[in-house]
């Protein structure tokens, strides 16, 4: 490591905006560690690690697994003595009706996405408290921002990270460390076929059939003009490059779009907005 190397770790590098965040840490000097709970997916981030020899190694965590976190950690700080960014990024969607939801897949879901978010953070928070310094980059969404439909389980978790994120940056400021919510729009990656559909949601006799079959047609719709996750990876960096870093930063013009309407819209107005997407 060269000298006041800074050190980064990113949870679920294996596909999409974690493995972006993870390349474009490592290209801009970072010494990254690309965590993933199944460390087989490692190879194409390897492959570009040893053609653009990258500061990039591999380490398992699977943000539901508090002990796999706990290793983890350990190892980067025996290895590096630091973490100056953490990217709480793992995360999947899951879909259906609030109805045809089980407790048990919600439970699930905000296992991975939010209690996976808080004991990745709560593992490296000491470090950085240590070190006075430190940058947590939490992946929001739009859905962080407001709800649709077949979403209730999957928002949730997203709204719970956003609530999350501006208590905490009150709490570690005094430490010099910093919280930052990223909010992607529609981004082409594994996200949907990664998707879980709630188990009641493919009977065909679900009540609620109309209005998911409404909703898979608006997303395809609104796949075709999704952003990049490269996008994403490069607005998360220069968050964490700039000394003036907000705590939001929306990602893609859809999300942006959205967001613009919801400020200017009643609650009302908005809801038949997005009942029209
Ligand atoms: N794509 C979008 O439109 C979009 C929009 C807004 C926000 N986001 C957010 O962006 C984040 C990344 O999603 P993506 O779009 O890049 O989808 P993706 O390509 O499916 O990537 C999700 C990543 O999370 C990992 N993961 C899932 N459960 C995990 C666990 N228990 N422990 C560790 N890693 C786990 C996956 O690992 P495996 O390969 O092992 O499954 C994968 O690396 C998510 O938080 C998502 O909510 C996505």
């Amino acid at each position: 490591m060269t000298l006041n190397q800074r050190v980064a770790l990113v949870t679920g590098s294996s596909s999409g905006i974690g493995h972006e965040i993870a390349l474009v840490l490592a290209r801009n000097g970072y010494f990254t560690f690309a965590t993933m709970r199944d460390l087989q997916k490692k190879s194409k981030l390897e492959s570009i690690k040893d053609e653009e020899n990258l500061p990039l190694e591999f380490v398992q965590l699977d943000v539901t697994n508090e002990e796999s976190v706990r290793i983890a950690v350990q190892t980067i700080q025996d290895d590096k003595d630091r973490i100056d960014v953490l990217v709480n990024n793992a995360g999947y969607g899951l879909t259906g009706a609030l109805e045809d939801l089980s407790i048990d897949e919600i439970k699930t879901q905000f296992e991975t996405n939010f209690y996976g978010l808080i004991r990745t953070t709560q593992a490296v928070l000491p470090i950085m408290r240590k070190q006075r310094s430190g940058i947590i980059v939490n992946i929001s969404s739009g859905a962080g921002r407001f709800g649709y439909p077949m979403g209730s389980a999957y928002v949730s978790t997203k709204f719970a990270i956003e609530g999350l994120s501006e208590s905490l940056s009150f709490e570690v400021e005094p430490f010099g460390i910093k919280v930052i919510l990223i909010e992607p729009g529609m981004i082409r990656t594994n996200f949907s076929s990664a998707s879980v559909l709630a188990k009641k949601s493919l009977d065909p006799n679900s009540p609620y059939v109309p209005i998911m079959k409404n909703m898979e047609k608006g997303i395809k719709q609104l796949l075709e003009n999704a952003s990049s996750s490269q996008l994403v990876a490069n607005i998360t960096f220069e968050a964490i490059s700039s000394d003036k870093s907000r705590l939001r930063y929306l990602v893609g013009k859809d999300v942006e779009q959205w967001i613009e309407a919801k400020k200017k819209m009643t609650d009302e107005e908005f809801h038949n907005m997005i009942k029209q997407l």
